[in-house]
């Protein structure tokens, strides 16, 4: 038997009915702040991720999966959403028309370690919003998120936030961490020995160390902000606190990719399971980097899986909306001819409606109804196509009611 890879499953039954949910619920929600649908290929040139994402980042030097196509050109199964756009808004010229608010949805690969909440095939849903260097798109784009996370019914969320500054203050903050960390770092895990010359910033959220009272007290990025910088990070937390969005400042937070600049954040539960169940930030050079116009971003994405496992955690119900309107049944073959023309008439109505195909016997024939979760069922005999009429069962009181095939509508209208 062929078995699925490590770190994917099969997402049907009612796992993928909260898939949808989730899905259709984040599409609202995007919409409501007026912003459009992206789709961009799965698969992209590699030199993307590793110019985009950031060369000395764990997903490009340890998580993307790479392949050489059959012309010998280097290509990567996307990891995130947010380079792929970026290539689709230069090479479409996007930025002509500015701003420009993005939403997407899809499945990113990445070859981690899996355990629960974290797989090599996670499902994204993000936003990108392009052309403000304003600190109101910064709380826009957070505020966003958490309308989601509380039409989604999670309430114990939370964001974290930071500042990173631009380039100048990481690199004045960066030679303060190598001074900071270098006596001591033969006593620090093997990827962080790496990280201190390459990405020292990474070294403040090592899973693996993170317990060091060097991590502890290390410098803090915040008291290396420029004035511009601060003013930005404050305005934010201004237009938070009008917004009434509980957040932390968390000034090790320093996020995994590296075309961060200034605000970065994720939104995390409080049970913190899974790690955050979303992250973003500004990202104001990642177009110029790629060699497009310099035009200013910010935006965040969701894990899909992370915010379904947690919604299972928090036992919250979701409406489905998984119920049939209504079940048809025939006694005899006889009556299918009239079956399928009714459940025809009820569809293009706009009810939910399914007939029973089956030849079952009557018993299981209800059975199936219920299986369906069908709040009425159409019974049709002989007599009722003599009589042209229909036979209503109310599902949930069982009582039965004759309605003529003219009143079936209006009685619909009036008992679902
Ligand atoms: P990220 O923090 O790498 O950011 O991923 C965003 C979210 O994807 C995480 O918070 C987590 O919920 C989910 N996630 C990441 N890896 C896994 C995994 N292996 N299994 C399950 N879920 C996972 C980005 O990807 C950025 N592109 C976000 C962004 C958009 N920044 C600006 N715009």
């Amino acid at each position: 038997m062929i078995q699925k890879l490590k770190g994917t499953y099969d997402v049907y039954g009612d796992l993928a009915k909260k898939h949808d949910y989730v899905k259709k619920l984040f599409q609202a929600v995007c919409e409501s702040y007026n912003y459009s649908y992206i789709e961009t290929p799965l698969i992209e040139r590699s030199e993307l991720f590793h110019r985009g994402v950031g060369e000395t980042t764990d997903i490009v030097t340890k998580e993307t999966y790479d392949f050489l196509d059959r012309g010998n050109r280097e290509n990567t199964i996307r990891p995130e959403g947010t380079a792929g756009i970026a290539r689709a808004i230069i090479e479409d010229k996007l930025y002509n028309t500015l701003p420009l608010k993005l939403w997407y949805i899809g499945s990113m690969f990445r070859y981690e370690r899996p355990q629960k909440g974290r797989y090599r095939e996670l499902r994204q849903m993000g936003v990108e919003f392009y052309g403000s260097n304003d600190p109101i798109s910064d709380a826009e784009v957070i505020s966003l998120g958490i309308n989601f996370l509380k039409e989604l019914g999670l309430k114990d969320v939370k964001v974290k936030i930071n500042s990173i500054g631009g380039t100048e203050t990481r690199i004045k903050y960066k030679d303060a961490l190598i001074k900071h960390f270098k006596s001591d770092i033969d006593n620090f895990c093997d990827d962080c020995k790496e990280r201190l010359t390459k990405n020292p910033l990474r070294i403040l959220d090592c899973k693996i160390d993170s317990d060091k009272e060097l991590i502890k007290n290390a410098p803090s990025i915040l008291d290396y902000l420029n004035d511009d910088e601060v003013k930005h990070f404050e305005k934010v937390k201004e237009y938070l606190d009008t917004l009434e969005i509980e957040y932390e400042v968390d000034d090790s937070l320093v996020r995994g990719l590296d075309y961060y600049t200034n605000t970065v954040f994720e939104y995390v539960t409080k049970s913190n399971e899974f790690g955050s169940i979303g992250g973003g930030g500004r990202y104001n050079n990642l177009l110029k980097s790629l060699d497009g116009p310099d035009v200013p971003a910010v935006g965040f994405a969701f894990g899909l899986d992370r915010i379904v496992s947690e919604l299972e955690n928090s036992e919250i119900k979701l409406n489905l909306n998984d119920e049939l309107d209504c079940y048809i049944l025939t006694i005899t073959e006889k009556e299918n001819d009239y079956a399928l023309e009714l459940a025809q008439k009820l569809r293009m109505c706009g009810f939910k409606i399914d007939l029973d195909l089956s030849g079952k016997n009557m018993k299981n024939k209800f059975k199936e109804a219920d299986r369906y979760k069908a709040k009425q069922i159409i019974i049709i005999g002989e007599d009722e196509v003599i009589n042209d009429e229909v036979t209503i069962r109310d599902n949930i009181t069982k009582e039965e009611t004759k309605v003529t095939i003219d009143n079936i509508i209006d009685y619909f209208d009036v008992n679902l």
